[in-house]
């Protein structure tokens, strides 16, 4: 299955590059700098230039042809301001899910994160506060829309190796972490099957190996 990740240079979607290439699936990876091509090469991914914060609709939609699913992958990361929140982990979400109608591409998994889907405390730091509401408000875009999609929320990323240990869960659960690694298995395993349609989930490091936790989406 052609796979296409936006943000195909970020942590998590270059890990789920090469779990996807190594089980002979044909993942796509949007970037914006040429000089990442050669990392996406390595994971068995092939690079496509795309700025999701210049792109239109048709450019993107032309991407996903043939595609049997997408994931939006891409955020402004740490560093950036109030404005990026905006730009990337809203509207280029938007984007994306625009281009999937155009190109026909049902299945949709978002990253979004755990915080989304309730105000931003009072008091909080402002940028934080525009990342809640982007990520808030490109889940509400989703849901909205008549694809096949599932938003996933992961609790705070570390870089730890993955112990393909989960909960994965309906919110609201316990505030924790979950290393990238398992987002990736987590995504990937998602991807494999019909369970998770419709479904806003959290996931956290936990005690269900992955694949018995996807499963568990269909009952
Ligand atoms: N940090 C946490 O604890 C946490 C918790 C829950 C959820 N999340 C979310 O999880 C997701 C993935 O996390 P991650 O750690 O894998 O992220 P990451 O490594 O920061 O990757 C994000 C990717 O998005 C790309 N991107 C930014 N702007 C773009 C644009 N205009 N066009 C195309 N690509 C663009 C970046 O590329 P460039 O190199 O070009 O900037 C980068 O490769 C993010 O949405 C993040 O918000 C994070």
């Amino acid at each position: 299955m052609r796979t296409v990740i936006a943000g195909g240079h970020g942590k998590i979607a270059l890990r789920l590059e090469r779990l996807l290439a190594g089980r002979g699936d044909r993942p796509v990876g949007l970037i914006r700098r040429p000089e990442q091509a050669s990392a996406l090469q390595a994971a068995g991914a092939q690079a496509v230039l795309c700025d999701l914060e210049g792109a239109g609709v048709e450019e993107v939609a032309a991407h996903l042809e043939g595609a049997g699913a997408v994931v939006f992958a891409a955020g402004a990361g740490p560093g950036s301001g109030a404005a990026r929140k905006d730009t990337v982990d809203r509207a280029a979400s938007v984007l994306l899910a625009d281009a999937a109608e155009r190109a026909g591409v049902r299945r949709f998994i978002q990253i979004s994160s755990m915080g989304a889907g309730r105000p931003p405390g009072p008091g909080g730091d402002e940028v934080w506060a525009a990342y809640i509401r982007a990520k808030t408000e490109a889940e509400d875009d989703l849901r909205a829309r008549d694809l096949d999609w599932t938003i996933l929320r992961p609790g705070a990323l570390t870089d730890s190796p993955g112990t393909a240990l989960v909960t994965l869960s309906d919110p609201p659960l316990p505030r924790g972490q979950v290393p990238r690694d398992d987002v990736a298995a987590v995504i990937a395993a998602l991807l494999e099957t019909a369970g998770g349609r419709h479904r806003t989930l959290e996931l956290t490091s936990g005690d269900t190996p992955v694949p018995q936790a996807v499963r568990a989406l269909d009952s």
